[in-house]
């Protein structure tokens, strides 16, 4: 490793947003060695950073967040000068049915992240040590974070947190601690919260991909309840864009709200992928994709509306999401049938 580089630690980087990110940022900054930290759990995969596999600077490393040795251990080994923090469990459905790995992960392995970062980069509390006094703790978390929302009304950064689900409650803990550790001990942390992504190698589990898998191979096509919850749709690439900004330009202590401005129910998301498909890849007996939708019981305790003011991170850093949910829903789509 020559020695002017930066070792920057990515954690959760074989998951959807994680393999999407670590790509485009060891590309567009090669003076950075990018170690992807990441316990390939069933969301892990590894085939989705193959394009990395000629890449100078960038090193994967199997291995658990709780795991403190194995933190401090790539702290001194790679003499760590920044943390981008993606890892956790992230479906809201597993964590209804197995809440427990929701804890350990999300909160006491960002925990164990910040505690190992925080003894490594720093002297005292408000002290850095001299020569890492730039280094800075990225948290990655979810607009989900906030509750739900009624008819009217967006998320910002000053709505007070209401989570409902074990997924979201874990991820507001997470958020907090990364809160405390700049309030006493001067880290300099950032954190943003994003609206639902989708984009290329989003885990088949998830609504997107579960609507053009299920289509795409003639199976009912499961939409919970009547369809009418709403999400604040990001494209996975614009979600990447926000983070790196906020990385390198964000305050510290601040948090940035990351949402695309485009809230679509789940009942316009699904007929909309069908009709897409009707005409990319109209079925055999020519009727339409939308025929194999079918409502399913509700998921417990289902939030219903979320959405996103993103203008702090539009306004303060100058960030603007690409896609538009009509654009994005293509891209998607074609990497689904030609990948
Ligand atoms: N997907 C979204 O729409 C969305 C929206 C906002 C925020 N987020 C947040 O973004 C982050 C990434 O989300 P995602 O959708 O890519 O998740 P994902 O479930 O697709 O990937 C998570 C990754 O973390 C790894 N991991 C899990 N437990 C680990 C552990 N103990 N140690 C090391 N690695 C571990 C997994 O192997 C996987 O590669 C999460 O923090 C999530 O809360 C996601």
């Amino acid at each position: 490793m020559s020695s002017n580089m930066k070792s920057i630690l990515v954690t959760g980087g074989a998951g959807f947003i994680g393999a999407n990110f670590v790509p485009y940022f060891a590309q567009k900054y090669p003076e950075y060695k990018v170690i992807n930290l990441d316990k390939l759990t069933y969301a892990g995969d590894l085939n989705n950073l193959k394009e990395l596999i000629d890449a100078e600077n960038y090193e994967f490393v199997h291995g658990d967040i709780c795991n403190r040795e194995l933190v401090e251990y790539l702290f001194t080994t790679y003499d760590i000068r920044g943390v981008i923090h993606f890892a956790a469990e992230s479906h809201v459905d597993n964590s209804i049915s197995g809440p427990e790995v929701f804890i350990k992960t999300n909160v006491n392995g960002t925990f164990t992240l910040l505690d190992v970062a925080k003894k490594y980069w720093m002297e005292a509390p408000f002290q850095y040590k001299e020569g890492y006094e730039a280094c800075r703790f990225h948290h990655i978390s979810t607009d989900e974070v906030y509750g739900t929302l009624g008819e009217t009304g967006l998320f910002r950064e000053d709505t007070p947190y209401a989570p409902n689900s074990p997924y979201s409650s874990s991820k507001a803990s997470s958020d907090l601690l990364v809160r405390a550790y700049f309030h006493t001990y001067g880290m300099d942390v950032t954190t943003s919260n994003c609206s639902n992504n989708y984009g290329p190698k989003q885990h088949n589990e998830k609504l997107i991909p579960t609507i053009i898998r299920k289509a795409l191979a003639g199976e009912d096509i499961p939409i919970y309840g009547d369809g009418k919850n709403v999400r604040d749709w990001l494209y996975v690439l614009d979600h990447c864009t926000g983070i790196d900004l906020v990385y390198h330009k964000g305050r510290a202590g601040e948090t940035y709200n990351i949402g695309g401005r485009n809230e679509r129910d789940n009942l316009f998301i699904v007929k909309h992928i069908c009709e897409i498909l009707d005409v990319k890849k109209p079925r055999n007996d020519g009727s339409s994709y939308k025929e194999l939708i079918t409502f399913v019981k509700d998921r417990a305790g289902h939030d219903r509306r979320y959405a996103i003011d993103a203008t702090k991170i539009e306004t303060e850093l100058g960030w603007k999401a690409d896609e538009n949910l009509e654009t994005g829903i293509v891209k998607t789509i074609d990497w689904y049938l030609y990948k």
